[in-house]
């Protein structure tokens, strides 16, 4: 339509169709699932409803006054760099102090081996995009950190998950599938995996398993990527080897950590640790997407690792979360149905619970929300490939004991309505 100058302006009356843009999307936006946890956070602002859904460490307890001492800090002594971009791989001072977190646990890197990147999640997208072209295979775990589910959808990756057990992934049956996979002249670019205190499963690789998976990777040349947010969340028991270390600098182990698990992820801060060729690939892929992470939350982390034991706080999330698991495993104890099971976490955020294999939880989470008030993340967000079905991913992390009771006992309803119907319906007895 041309005005009265004769330019061209929209008719903006006419309403347009809103599925013209379907056949000009990208075949990666056109295989895009949001994953079902980004939706549920939504619902967990809903002020009626019980969330249990969310992966939310306790900010709470983060105290205030550190708070504003850490940012007057920031403000008097690098207010103009703080407002600056920084470069790609990160400000040269915080990668210095991730390499002295890391080697806490025992796991050695160099500053110019370290690539700070927007949290751990783009560092799962950094080393994904690096890697796979559509149809490449990644071995997961099954389930798998539901975050990470369309991450690898967006880069069309074919991906096969290898079950958990309580000691972590299994490498018999992950051999087992390496072998038919190279009867078939296949090999995987990447295996995924998250050996501490699994999001969602709730269970840690047993240090056997860990040897095992490094030789194994080794042996068939398949480069490992260790995403490691939970580590220092550890409430029982022994820390045990890391990946990385175990690898001992041969090159076999991409190293992914955070700081949104252990300080705070409103920062928007995690890291990648990899050898060079990758590491320089992985910050051409940054400069693509941001150039570089925040200035702001990077100071902000280095004035409070200077200021602060980051351990101690940890310490007091760690006794907050280990109350916390317990009131969810006795709520569970009374409240889930005998047939159904459960992991018992020794740290980190979640439990993973199995019902019995009659009850969709997708369809238990609509009537959860609707008559109960209670969310939680339904098994099949964890999966790529419909697995998962009967099963949950509960957070004990972001709510107080007395509310994860209550939701457990709300959870615990939903089901029995759905066993009474299947009941009534004249199935099971
Ligand atoms: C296994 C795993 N990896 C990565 C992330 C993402 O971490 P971030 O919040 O730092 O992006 C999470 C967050 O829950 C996670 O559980």
């Amino acid at each position: 339509m041309n005005d009265a100058k004769g330019a061209f302006t929209a008719d903006r009356t006419v309403p347009r169709d809103p599925s013209r843009f379907e056949d000009r999307f990208a075949a990666r936006a056109t295989g895009i699932k949001s994953s079902a946890m980004r939706d549920l956070m939504s619902l967990s602002e809903r002020p009626d409803i019980i969330s249990l859904a969310g992966g939310f460490p306790d900010t709470d307890s983060f105290p205030a006054e550190v708070f504003a001492d850490v940012w007057h800090a920031v403000a008097d002594r690098h207010k103009a760099s703080s407002l600056q971009y920084g470069p790609t791989e990160g400000l040269l001072e915080l990668r210095e102090l991730i390499c002295r977190i890391m080697a806490e646990d025992g796991a050695h890197a160099q500053p110019d081996g370290v690539l700070v990147t927007a949290g751990g999640q783009q560092a799962i997208a950094l080393a994904i995009r690096t890697f796979i072209d559509p149809g490449d295979i990644v071995i997961a775990e099954g389930p798998t950190y539901p975050g990470a589910v369309p991450t690898l959808t967006t880069y069309q990756a074919r991906v096969i998950h290898i079950p958990l057990d309580p000691d972590g992934m299994s490498i018999d049956l992950l051999e087992e599938q390496l072998d038919r996979l190279a009867a078939q002249g296949q090999r995987p670019k990447l295996i995924y995996t998250i050996p501490n205190f699994h999001n969602p499963g709730g269970v840690t690789m047993s240090r056997g398993r860990r040897e095992r998976l490094v030789a194994l990777a080794a042996e068939r040349d398949i480069l490992i990527v260790e995403d490691n947010p939970y580590g220092p969340v550890r409430f029982e028991g022994e820390a045990l080897p890391s990946l990385w270390e175990l690898d001992g600098g041969a090159g076999g182990v991409i190293y992914l950590s955070t700081f949104s698990k252990i300080l705070a992820p409103g920062m928007r801060i995690g890291w990648v640790a990899a050898p060079a060729p990758i590491l320089r690939k992985m910050n051409l892929g940054k400069q693509a997407i941001d150039l570089c992470s925040s200035t702001m939350s990077q100071r902000f982390i280095i004035e409070y690792l200077r200021r602060c034991d980051w351990r101690e706080h940890v310490a007091r999330l760690n006794t907050i979360y280990r109350g916390r698991r317990d009131a969810m495993l006795a709520a569970l104890e009374h409240h889930f149905p005998a047939e159904a099971t459960w992991t018992r976490p020794d740290g980190g955020l979640f439990v993973w619970a199995t019902l019995p294999d009659y009850i969709h939880t997708g369809e238990l989470l609509a009537r959860a929300i609707e008559r109960h008030q209670v969310a939680f993340v339904p098994g099949e967000a964890a999966f790529l490939d419909g697995q998962g079905q009967n099963s949950m991913r509960l957070n004990y992390s972001g709510a107080s004991e007395e509310v994860i009771t209550e939701g457990i006992g709300r959870i615990g309803a939903a089901i029995e309505a759905m066993v009474d119907l299947r009941r009534a319906l004249g199935g099971g007895q």
